[in-house]
């Protein structure tokens, strides 16, 4: 895929579904009592693994329209092993997060992913393991296996190693299955809430004070109710193409802007960002807006441990943006990006290396010479990383030469129809 260097982005875009909210949707309503109805649903690959996964777990997934998903749910331990393993694809929110779901169910479950996932860590394991179902990793990788504990699973409080959203829902999820007292999980810094407010909409028992969240044990999950707002991670490359490419004024409708996700938007401001945050409402328990982005001049900025789990997706459009603004920006403490759906420390530095772009490798971050002038462009991979090749697709745009993306088919992880979507707001 060649992506030319662009004038401007002009219009007004929707982006697809909260992928997070979709996957968690889809595992609640497998264990949710009747038919649940996930609205605006975002079919990508990684929405696909979760709906496939909870079809093979036995519980029936039908689509009437577009988007409107119906999930007949198992109720809380109905769900069942089949005959094979479940494939979780690119997905590491569907695999920690249904091993979660699975350590209180019967039987016992095989989890597999794809290359990528096969060499994340699992992570789960261990407090899984506490709670009573055995779940064993190869090597602290998938394949995983999971022999659920049934109604024999205990409650546990969790102090979390590392801020991790997926680690602290698959907690919280096995706490719904857990004996009768309350699970706890202690953060480390505060992450997506997804989960808690998905659970708190259902009208489940979830509390937090500081930063210890507890769940107790469900009865029953209710079904589903649900219109899911659009991404902010499938905004922001939206917001960044705006914002660098000077004229630029672009709209993004629905978008969800749960402050645990929108960090970017904190960052980009202290840079000299212009984006209006309005029409504020609420869906699901969560806060949806529309998005007003207008281009804007940046001064470099600094980014620590503290602020990374707001903006863990978005730090590679955050090193593009950093390229484009006076000074040098840095950031520190996001070693989480090395396990991500590739070693985002080193392929976004490769790749915009390979662009002409001033940016150097840390052992948690990095740091990017910035530069107010277009970058030269050139060919960059994405090493089969969604969120690289649209970091690409930014690139290329406010790029002199444009860019030439290898693996730019990444995309369909999160974001299929996201070039098509971009092309439509560009002008040249
Ligand atoms: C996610 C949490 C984040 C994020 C991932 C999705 C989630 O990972 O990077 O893309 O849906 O909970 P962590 O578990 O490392 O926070």
């Amino acid at each position: 895929m060649r992506v030319q260097p662009a004038a401007a982005v002009v219009g007004g875009v929707g982006v697809p579904a909260v992928k997070g909210i979709c996957q968690r949707g889809a595992l609640l309503a497998a264990i949710g009592d009747g038919t649940s109805e996930l609205r605006n649903f975002g079919h990508a690959a990684d929405t696909d693994s979760a709906l496939d996964a909870v079809a093979a777990l036995g519980a029936d997934v039908d689509e009437p329209q577009p988007g409107l998903v119906r999930i007949e749910g198992r109720g809380l331990r109905g769900l069942t092993p089949p005959d094979g393993p479940i494939d979780c694809g690119n997905a590491g929110t569907v695999l920690r997060l249904l091993a979660g779901v699975l350590a209180g169910q019967e039987g016992r479950y095989t989890l597999v992913g794809d290359e990528s996932l096969s060499t994340r860590p699992v992570r789960v394991d261990e407090p899984l393991n506490r709670m009573g179902a055995r779940v064993a990793t190869t090597d602290g990788h998938p394949p995983v296996t999971v022999e659920g504990a049934g109604p024999a699973l205990v409650p546990i409080r969790y102090e979390l190693p590392v801020a991790s959203a997926q680690l602290k829902s698959s907690v919280l999820l096995a706490g719904l299955l857990a004996g009768d007292g309350p699970t706890a999980v202690v953060e480390t810094a505060p992450s997506r809430d997804h989960t808690e407010r998905l659970l708190r909409a259902l009208g489940l028992r979830v509390t937090r004070a500081g930063a210890e969240i507890r769940v107790w044990p469900a009865e029953r999950v209710p079904p589903l109710d649900l219109d899911i707002p659009g991404d902010f991670s499938s905004a922001a490359p939206f917001v960044v193409a705006a914002t660098l490419l000077a004229g630029s004024e672009l709209r993004i409708q629905g978008v969800n802007v749960n402050p645990t996700r929108t960090g970017l938007l904190d960052v980009l401001e202290r840079m000299g960002s212009r984006v209006a945050v309005f029409n504020r409402r609420s869906a699901g328990g969560e806060p949806v807006a529309d998005l007003q982005v207008r281009s804007a001049t940046l001064q470099a900025t600094t980014i620590g441990a503290d602020e990374v789990p707001r903006l863990v997706d978005e730090l590679p459009l955050f090193a593009l943006a950093a390229a484009h603004a006076r000074g040098e920006s840095v950031v520190e403490g996001a070693q989480e990006l090395r396990v991500k759906e590739t070693d985002r420390i080193e392929t976004v530095t490769t790749a915009l290396r390979a662009l002409g772009i001033r940016i150097a490798a840390t052992d948690d971050g990095f740091r990017v010479r910035g530069v107010p002038a277009r970058p030269r462009g050139g060919t960059m991979d994405s090493a089969g990383d969604h969120r690289i090749a649209m970091l690409g697709a930014v690139a290329g745009l406010s790029s002199r030469e444009g860019v030439e993306i290898r693996g730019a088919d990444a995309v369909a992880v999160s974001f299929p129809g996201f070039f098509e979507l971009l092309e439509s707001v560009t002008q040249r």
